[in-house]
C-alpha cells in the first residue's frame, strides 16, 4: 500500500484501476474520506454552496479556499489534496494564476484544479512551468454558468462535442496531470478518455472515465438538492436531525447529563467549601 499518493501514482492508475475522488472541506471529513480509501481529496469551490450557503461558486474567494485547504491539509491524508482555483483567481493573467496557485500549495494543496479549455491552456502551462501540478476541468464549468446559460448538459451536438474534445487535448498538451469532465455526454467522455494519456475523472459524464468524483455533501445526503448525476449513499441529514432532537429532548427532560457525564468534589473538600461559604 502506497504511503502517500502522488501525482505520479494518479497518472499510473490510468487503465489499471479506477480513481476515486471526493470533495472534503474540513479536518474531520478529510480524515474520514481518507480512511474510506479516496485516492484524491478535492477541496472544491463547491464549498461556497455546501459550506457557506452561497447560490453559486462565483463569490468564493482565495481566502475561502486557503482556509479550507489548510483544514484539510491538517488531516495529513494519504490521498492527494487538490485545491480548486476560484473564479477570477487565474483568468486575468498568467502571473496572477501562478501567484494564487502558489498560495494554495503553501496552504497544503498538492495540486490545483482550474476550469476551462483552450482559452486557459496558457495558464495551465504557466502553472506547470512553475512546478505546480494541475488538474483541468472541462465540459460543464460551473464558474461559467452565466455564459453557458445555466448548469446544462454538454456535448450533445457535434460542434459542442468537438469543442470539448479540443479543450481536453489543449489541457493535456499544456501539461495537466488529469482532467475532470463534468456533465458531458458519455460518448464524448469515452472518446476523450481513449485519446488522452492523462486520467479523466468524471462527474455526470458516465462510466468510461478513468475515475469518478462526487461532492461529499451530495453523497452523504447533506445537500438540500443534488444534481441528477449525483448519488446519495446515506441520509446523513436525517441521522443528524434525529441525534440532535434526542439530545434536545434529553436536556429538556433532565435525562442528559447523567452520572457518567459529570464528576463530583471529594466529600471532605465539599464540606470545607460549604463551611467557608456559609
Ligand atoms: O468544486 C467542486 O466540487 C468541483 C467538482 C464538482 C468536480 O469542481
Amino acid at each position: 500500500m502506497v504511503e502517500k499518493i502522488s501525482v505520479k501514482d494518479i497518472l499510473g492508475m490510468k487503465g489499471r484501476e479506477k480513481i476515486v475522488m471526493v470533495t472534503a472541506y474540513d479536518y474531520a471529513f478529510a480524515k474520514l474520506v481518507d480512511v474510506a480509501g479516496a485516492d484524491m481529496i478535492l477541496v472544491g469551490d463547491s464549498l461556497g454552496m455546501v459550506m457557506h450557503g452561497l447560490p453559486s461558486t462565483i463569490p468564493v474567494s482565495m481566502d475561502d479556499m486557503i482556509h479550507h485547504v489548510r483544514a484539510v491539509a491538517n488531516a495529513k491524508p494519504r490521498a492527494l489534496i487538490v485545491g480548486d482555483m476560484p473564479f477570477l483567481s487565474y483568468e486575468v493573467s498568467r502571473e496572477e494564476a501562478v501567484r494564487n496557485a502558489g498560495l494554495l500549495l503553501k496552504a497544503g494543496a498538492e495540486a490545483v484544479k482550474l476550469e476551462g479549455g483552450v482559452e486557459i491552456a496558457d495558464r495551465v502551462e504557466a502553472l506547470v512551468d512553475a512546478g505546480i501540478p494541475v488538474m483541468g476541468h472541462i465540459g460543464l464549468t460551473p464558474q461559467r454558468f452565466l455564459r453557458l446559460g445555466g448548469y446544462r448538459k454538454r456535448g450533445r451536438v457535434v460542434e459542442e462535442a468537438e469543442q470539448i474534445i479540443e479543450d481536453a487535448l489543449a489541457i493535456e498538451d499544456a501539461g495537466a496531470f488529469a482532467i475532470v469532465i463534468e456533465y458531458t455526454a458519455n460518448e464524448v467522455a469515452e472518446i476523450i478518455t481513449r485519446k488522452l494519456k492523462i486520467p479523466t475523472i468524471c462527474i455526470g459524464s458516465g462510466p468510461s472515465c478513468d475515475g469518478q468524483v462526487l461532492v461529499l455533501h451530495d453523497l452523504l445526503g447533506l445537500s438540500k438538492e443534488i444534481p441528477p448525476f449525483a448519488k446519495k449513499y446515506v441520509d446523513l441529514s436525517k441521522i443528524v436531525v434525529d441525534a440532535v432532537s434526542r439530545y434536545a429532548s434529553e436536556v429538556r427532560e433532565g435525562i442528559f447529563p447523567s452520572k457518567e457525564h459529570y464528576f463530583s468534589m471529594k466529600k471532605d473538600e465539599l464540606k470545607k467549601l460549604l463551611d467557608k461559604i456559609k
